[in-house]
């Protein structure tokens, strides 16, 4: 497995070198990519006539993930009331539920259990199988002060779909203590199929084509998933909220898997496309 990932790194790297400058020209040109035409609006914010569950349990987690962005809503003001003073977070962010339950669902049991994002908060896994309609009431109770202009009632009862039909148990496949993608947990050819037909027609064969990194910084894919993991895995399951993505949802856990296991290999930063010697044009390109 590892002289496989290692030899498909050195592949994506040579082929990387012969495209670096169309991938230069591509970073720059999605400057900001967060924005979609009004013609994707619909796709982005609104909802299908006849809802199939697969796009209902994506809808709710861009939600847990991002609920301004997913829904096209205000961003609220300042700290949320329920967030714990003791914790070190602050600002619109303490509203998101991914804030204090988690990219892994476990929340002070999971990656969250220490650092800038512990909180002290359990996770949601323990109403994944319950019935939404029981899960309902607590997301509106006093450790959820979301409005109904915030979140509406049909929004939320995505959130429950999401919640009692959509969390995954990421332990198997991404290492709690390290943050990284466990190098096995799945087929890696498998994983690059399905990148090079769907993911890359917008993020590039090898990741880079569109760059939300600031300045100097460059964020691509591969940075991304080797990074967090925990994050990149709700990205490809429900889309990132707000832009027009395509998410995994309808295919299965197994091939969402071996995607993560693809995405880990691909290039982190800008320095792998130094392989063609002309490093110097290349950052003033990107800058
Ligand atoms: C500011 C922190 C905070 C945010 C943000 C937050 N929650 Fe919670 N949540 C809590 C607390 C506190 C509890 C109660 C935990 C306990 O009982 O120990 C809780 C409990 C829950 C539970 C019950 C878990 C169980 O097993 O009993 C669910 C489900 C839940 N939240 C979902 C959400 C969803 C969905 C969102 C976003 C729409 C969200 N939460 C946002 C703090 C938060
Ligand atoms: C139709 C275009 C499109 C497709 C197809 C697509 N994405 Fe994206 N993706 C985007 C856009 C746009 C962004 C937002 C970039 C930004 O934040 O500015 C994004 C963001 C991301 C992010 C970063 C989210 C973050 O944390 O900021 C990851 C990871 C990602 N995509 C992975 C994938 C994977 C893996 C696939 C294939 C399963 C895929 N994408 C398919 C358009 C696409």
């Amino acid at each position: 497995m590892r002289v496989t990932s290692l030899l498909t790194r050195a592949t994506a790297l040579a082929v990387s070198a012969t495209i670096a400058l169309a991938a230069g020209a591509n970073a720059q040109e999605s400057a900001r990519p967060q924005e979609h035409g009004p013609n994707q609006q619909y796709f982005v914010h609104g909802a299908p006539q006849v809802q199939s569950l697969e796009w209902t349990i994506a809808a709710g987690g861009r939600i847990y993930d991002n609920w301004w962005e997913a829904l096209d809503r205000d961003m609220p003001e300042g700290t949320n009331p329920a967030y714990p003073a003791s914790a070190e977070q602050s600002g619109p962010g303490t509203y998101r539920c991914k804030e204090c339950h988690g990219w892994d669902y476990q929340g002070a049991d999971g990656i969250y259990s220490s650092g800038s994002h512990y909180t002290g908060i359990i996770g949601v896994m323990g109403v994944s199988g319950q019935p939404p309609e029981s899960i309902l009431p607590i997301l509106r109770d006093e450790n959820h002060p979301y409005t109904t202009d915030m979140i509406n009632d049909e929004e939320m009862l995505r959130v429950a779909t999401f919640l009692s039909e959509g969390l995954v148990d990421m332990t198997p496949f991404i290492d709690r203590e390290t943050r990284q993608v466990i190098v096995g947990s799945g087929d890696l050819d498998r994983g690059r199929a399905i990148f090079q037909t769907t993911c890359a027609a917008c993020h590039g064969f090898d990741g880079r084509a569109l760059d939300w990194g600031q300045g100097d910084e460059h964020n691509f894919v591969g940075t991304e998933a080797a990074a967090l993991p925990d994050e990149v895995f709700n990205k490809i399951s429900n889309a990132h909220p707000g832009v027009a993505m395509l998410n995994m949802r309808a295919f299965s856990v197994q091939d969402r898997i071996n995607v993560m296991n693809y995405i880990a290999t691909l290039p982190t930063g800008l320095d792998d496309m130094i392989v063609v010697g002309d490093d110097d044009d290349q950052d003033q390109d990107d800058g």
